[in-house]
């Protein structure tokens, strides 16, 4: 239907065009200008078409609004309303400021449009002298014709304050309680790499991969959640000269793990010990030489060395995985092995390549270092990996959107890499989006880098298992044993445990350092996990405290309207629909705090509402329900619903009772 009356809104305006264009021939023909009866004629058509394209204009507006299923974001849709009314106040600017922007504080309107002090601004840079708040005026006046602002008001300078329709935002809330929460609609499906996590074999895991792990997660569930096609990839560092020394010590340590897998239990203690021959050895060091070159020429039984040297570390990195509930895709460097040689003949041949004291090197004009592709022993680098595999990503796996999560330490290397590949003409980053989205340092409590009491780095699963600890004290302290179940008190304390890590993490801006602290993350105040699933629980329990089923609950929200009359109503109602505009500023900026502090905001929204508003109103004695103020629970329902998606995006795990 949407289409058809597309079609038909195309064709009326072709037809009014044509009409128009044939008033002012006429005009053109200035004695039958005011006794033309044809002319009065084509004016009455005219206004007619007018007037039936107005009520098709409205009717879209009104299909769009009530009839998707997927959310509205309607910050963006206000954006479209109000770009229509700045273009026409302004035709002298080609790309007028369009600035619309939710207001916190509520006597200022919903929302606010601040491009006219811009706009004057750019007009004065061309001569023009206008005054903002004329601007202002002239927008306003020129407004179509929408389904969602109830009326502007001019302030200051040239601010136009927005009011929403309270009938629009009950109607999207309906939609939302009936279709659940939905993605807004989604302009083209993507195909997206998400390269994170990426430790390296025999060495610990260390808590920069526990923030790329987190980060990396949530982004590729954003991206999923909007309805992209996500790929993620664990780029682990299995490959290079390290795995001559561990498979020589192997050999020495187990002479028979061909047909016996070793018990190695420690593999950093092992890694540690065959370093520590390296250095001393001078025979050791000639055969660990020796064991790199029979590796990379695919010698089985060192291919089987190092297999088993991987499936040690991988077991270790799958318990990290496990706690955190992630699912990745390995695919570390020595996948890459055959294509690291045809990349490096590809540069050779396009003449990008140099030679510097026995290595070959590419610069990329512009960047400040250049890139080192072969070693001066013949081997490759960490370089010449992430070329071939960033080759791989766009020709063989089609991606459209690649994004690499580590610290911001890597910030040039991918800088360079990325150069080197447009240099070379892999992509055109007009199409493609590649980006590097680093990371800040874990400190400790004391702001210096994270680290044990004895100074050693802190092992992943240690840090995971202390967690774990810390939360079962907390939910203790609070006799939350006293009332949950066995079952259900380990379920909530793990869903505090990893829910407070992943957030005290995401709710950092990641490109600062942040400050890892088992206390603050705990603290059931403040913008925290554990407050959030707090609140979180507590609103879910208030139908089933108030025994409404989820059956009469989803009844409701056909039946009845959300009112909104109530300030807090009106806070929280629009406070809701704030999230899909929350989402898809992340996915530009890839900035996951964002999303912790909407959650935060939407959290305490909910609790003014709570405090102000009665959901149910019980008899003072008996305590007994008297009345179900049934659409104060629809709102309660759709708090519960928009967060719980946010948790679901952030990796956080909310449990019914805790
Ligand atoms: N293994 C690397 C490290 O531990 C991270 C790899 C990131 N991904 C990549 N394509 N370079 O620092």
């Amino acid at each position: 239907a949407v289409k058809v009356m597309i079609h038909f809104t195309e064709y009326l305006k072709e037809e009014t065009i044509f009409h128009l264009s044939a008033e002012i021939e006429s005009l053109k023909n200035p004695q039958d200008l005011s006794s033309s009866p044809r002319l009065d004629e084509l004016r009455e058509e005219n206004a007619k078409l007018k007037y039936r394209l107005n009520i098709l204009k409205r009717s879209l507006q009104e299909e769009r609004t009530y009839c998707s299923k997927s959310m509205m974001n309607i910050n963006q849709r206000l954006q479209e309303v109000f770009g229509e009314a700045i273009r026409a106040s302004c035709p002298e600017l080609d790309n007028p400021p369009l600035a619309v922007t939710p207001n916190q504080q509520a006597k200022f309107g919903d929302y606010q449009c601040n491009s006219a002090m811009a706009m004057a601004q750019m007009l004065k840079a061309k001569g023009i002298k206008v005054n903002p708040r004329e601007i202002a005026e002239k927008i306003v006046q020129n407004l179509p014709d929408n389904e969602l602002t109830q009326k502007t008001e001019i302030a200051g300078p040239g601010f136009i304050n927005i009011h929403l329709k309270r009938s629009f935002v009950s109607k999207l809330l309906s939609n939302l309680l009936i279709n659940g929460v939905q993605p807004p609609p989604l302009a083209s499906k993507k195909r997206v790499v998400v390269d994170f996590s990426s430790p390296n074999i025999a060495k610990e895991m260390h808590v920069g991969h526990l923030r790329s792990t987190i980060i990396g997660e949530s982004m590729s569930r954003l991206f999923e959640f909007l309805g992209h096609d996500v790929l993620r990839l664990n780029h682990v560092g299995d490959w290079g000269t390290q795995f001559g020394m561990l498979i020589a010590h192997l050999q020495d340590k187990f002479p028979d793990y061909l047909t016996v897998s070793p018990p190695i239990s420690d593999l950093q203690a092992f890694y540690k010990e065959s370093k520590k021959r390296f250095d001393e050895e001078e025979d050791f060091k000639k055969r660990a030489y020796q064991c790199v070159v029979r590796l990379q020429s695919k010698e089985p039984d060192f291919i089987k060395a190092w297999n088993l040297i991987c499936d040690v570390s991988r077991r270790e990195f799958q318990k990290v995985y496990d706690c955190l509930d992630i699912q990745i895709i390995e695919r570390g460097e020595s996948f890459y092995q055959e294509m690291m040689t045809e990349v490096v003949k590809e540069f050779e041949e396009k003449g990008l390549l140099q030679l510097d004291e026995g290595r070959k090197v590419v610069f990329v004009p512009g960047q400040p270092i250049p890139l080192t592709v072969v070693k001066s022993d013949g081997g490759y680098t960490y370089d010449t990996s992430d070329l071939a595999a960033i080759r791989q990503r766009i020709f063989d796996e089609k991606a459209d959107v690649i994004i690499y999560v580590t610290d911001s330490g890597q910030g040039t290397h991918f800088q360079v890499v990325f150069a080197a590949a447009q240099m070379i003409g892999w992509y055109d980053p007009q199409v493609t989006r590649v980006e590097h989205a680093g990371f800040g340092v874990v400190l400790g409590e004391d702001k210096k880098k994270f680290k044990t009491r004895s100074g050693d780095t802190v092992r992943l699963m240690d840090l995971l298992e202390e967690g774990l600890k810390r939360s079962m004290d907390k939910l203790k302290e609070k006799e939350r044993d006293k009332v949950l179940s066995q079952e259900e008190l380990i379920k909530a304390q793990r869903s505090v445990a990893f829910g407070c890590i992943k957030y005290a993490d995401l709710s950092h801006n990641r490109i600062n350092d942040y400050v890892f602290s088992f206390d603050k993350m705990l603290d059931d105040r403040g913008n925290t996990a554990a407050y959030l699933l707090y609140a979180f629980t507590r609103i879910r329990s208030i139908a089933r405290l108030a025994n409404i089923d989820e059956a009469t609950l989803r009844k409701a929200a056909e039946t009845t309207e959300v009112i909104l009359d109530h300030d807090k109503e009106w806070k929280l109602g629009k406070c809701i629909l704030r999230f899909p505009e929350i989402l898809q500023k992340i996915l530009d900026d890839l900035l996951l705090h964002t999303l912790c502090d909407y959650l935060y905001e939407l959290a305490t929204t909910f609790t003014e509402f709570y405090d102000s508003c009665y959901c149910v109103e019980k008899d003072r004695q008996t305590g007994e329900v008297v009345k179900v103020n049934m659409w104060r629970m629809l709102l309660c329902e759709a708090t519960a619903a928009v967060m719980a998606k946010g948790f679901d995006i952030l990796g956080i795990n909310p449990v019914q009772r805790m």
